[in-house]
C-alpha cells in the first residue's frame, strides 16, 4: 500500500518551500522505503528552489539524510528493515565503462528509485539528487542506502550523505591532501568546513581558511584551520602566498564556486599545485584565464563531485572515526529544526548564521 507522509516541496522557482502531503509507493524491485530520522539543509537545496539546477518543479527537497529502512522490494539483499543507513546519491551501477575500469566513483549510471513519489493529485515529484528526504519517509534505490554503525547520532550521520562528504572528499580524495601539505579552503560553510576537517585528518601542515564572514572563519579554526583570511578585507591570493613562503598552497579548494573565487584559487596555489572546485556554479557563470597561465603554472585543475567518494567504502569508515572521537562531525550541526523550519533555515544559511540546520523527525 502506498503511504501518505508529510514532506517539504518547492513548487515553483523562487517561491517559499511548503510542507505538504506526498504519496510514497511501496518499494518495487531494487527499491527501499526509508523512515527519515534527520536531514540536513544543504546549499544545493536552495539552488534547486531557485531553479539553479534545472526546472523540473515540483522538487521534493532534502538529501543529507539518515534513517531506518522500513521495507525493501524484491531482490534487495544488501539492506533490510531495521537497518540504520545514510542515504547516498552515488549508488554505483557496476556496469558502465567507469565502473568496469575500476573507477566506480565516476559511475555514469548511478541508481535511483524507478517509481515516482507524487503529490496527492498525482503530480510527479523530482527528488533532490534522487533522494528527497525532507519527508517522514522516502523511496530510493536500495543501493542508495549505506549501512553504518547505529551508535551514530542521525543528525550527525546524515550530513555525510552530501555536503560534509563532498568537502572531506574534495580535500582527501580529489585533492589528495597528504601529510605536510599546505592547503587553502575558500568558503568555509558546511562543505568548506569539511574540507578543513579533512585536511587536518590527512595531516596537512598548514590549513588556511578563507571566507568573507568572520563567524565562518572562527568555525573553521575550531575544525582545524591554522590560519584565517577574511577576503572581504584582505586579498586572499597575496595572503595565502605570504603564509606559504611566497609560493602558494599545494592544494586550494574552492567551496564557493564563483568565477572570482575560482580565479583566486587558481593564483593562490603553488606551481604544480592542485585546484579543486567543489562549490557549484550557476549556468550563466563564465571563467576567463590567460591560457598561458593555465599552461605555465602546471599542476592539476580538478572538479569534485561528492568528494569523489564511494559511499560503501567511505561512510562506515568516517562514522567509525567519528565514534572514536577522531573526526568532529558533530561540529557541523548548528541547530536542529522541525520539518516546517526549512524556509527559515534557508534564510539563516543566506545570512551565514549556520554551518548546518538539520531537520529532525
Ligand atoms: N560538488 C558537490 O558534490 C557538492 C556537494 C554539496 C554542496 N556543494 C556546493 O558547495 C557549495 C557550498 O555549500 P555549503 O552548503 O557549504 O554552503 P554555505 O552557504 O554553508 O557556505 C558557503 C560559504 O561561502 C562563503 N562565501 C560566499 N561567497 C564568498 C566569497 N566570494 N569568498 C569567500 N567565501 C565566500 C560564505 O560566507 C559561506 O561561509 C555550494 O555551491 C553547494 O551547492 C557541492
Ligand atoms: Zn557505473
Ligand atoms: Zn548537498
Amino acid at each position: 500500500m502506498a503511504q501518505q507522509v508529510k514532506a517539504v516541496i518547492a513548487r515553483a522557482k523562487g517561491a517559499p518551500v511548503e510542507v505538504t502531503t506526498i504519496v510514497v509507493p511501496d518499494p518495487g524491485p531494487g527499491e527501499a522505503v526509508v523512515r527519515i530520522q534527520a536531514c540536513g539543509v544543504c546549499h544545493t537545496d536552495l539552488h534547486y528552489r531557485e531553479g539553479g539546477i534545472n526546472d523540473e518543479f515540483p522538487f521534493l527537497l532534502g538529501h543529507e539524510a539518515a534513517g531506518i529502512v522500513e521495507s525493501v522490494g524484491e531482490g534487495v539483499t544488501e539492506v533490510g528493515p531495521g537497518d540504520f543507513v545514510i542515504l547516498n546519491w552515488r549508488a554505483v551501477c557496476g556496469q558502465c565503462r567507469a565502473c568496469k575500469r575500476g573507477r566506480p566513483q565516476y559511475c555514469f549510471a548511478t541508481h535511483n528509485a524507478g517509481q515516482k513519489m507524487t503529490l496527492l493529485d498525482g503530480t510527479e515529484l523530482s527528488p533532490a539528487l534522487g533522494i528527497g528526504a525532507f519527508a517522514e519517509k522516502t523511496l530510493v534505490a536500495a543501493g542508495q542506502c549505506t549501512k553504518v554503525d547505529p551508535a551514530a547520532e542521525p543528525a550527525v550521520a546524515g550530513l555525510l550523505g552530501c555536503g560534509v562528504m563532498a568537502g572531506l572528499g574534495a580535500a582527501i580524495n580529489t585533492g589528495g591532501v597528504g601529510r605536510g601539505d599546505s592547503v587553502a579552503v575558500i568558503g568555509c560553510g558546511g562543505v568548506g568546513g569539511a574540507a578543513v576537517l579533512g585536511s587536518r585528518l590527512a595531516g596537512a601542515a598548514k590549513i588556511i581558511a578563507v571566507d568573507i564572514d568572520d563567524r565562518k572563519l572562527a568555525g573553521a579554526q575550531r575544525l582545524g584551520a591554522t590560519h584565517t583570511v577574511n577576503s572581504r578585507t584582505t586579498d586572499p591570493v597575496e595572503a595565502i602566498r605570504a603564509l606559504t613562503d611566497g609560493n602558494g598552497a599545494d592544494v586550494v579548494v574552492d567551496a564557493v564556486g564563483r568565477p572570482e573565487t575560482y580565479t583566486q584559487a587558481f593564483y593562490a596555489r603553488d606551481l604544480a599545485g592542485t585546484v579543486v572546485l567543489v562549490g557549484v556554479p550557476t549556468p550563466e557563470m563564465k571563467l576567463e584565464l590567460p591560457l598561458l597561465d593555465v599552461f605555465g603554472r602546471g599542476g592539476a585543475l580538478k572538479s569534485s563531485w561528492y568528494g569523489d567518494c564511494l559511499p560503501s567504502r567511505d561512510f562506515p569508515m568516517l562514522i567509525d572515526l567519528y565514534l572514536q572521537g577522531r573526526l568532529d562531525l558533530g561540529a557541523f550541526v548548528t541547530e536542529t529544526i522541525p520539518l516546517d523550519g526549512v524556509e527559515q533555515a534557508f534564510a539563516r544559511m543566506h545570512e551565514g548564521d549556520v554551518l548546518r540546520s538539520v531537520v529532525v523527525l
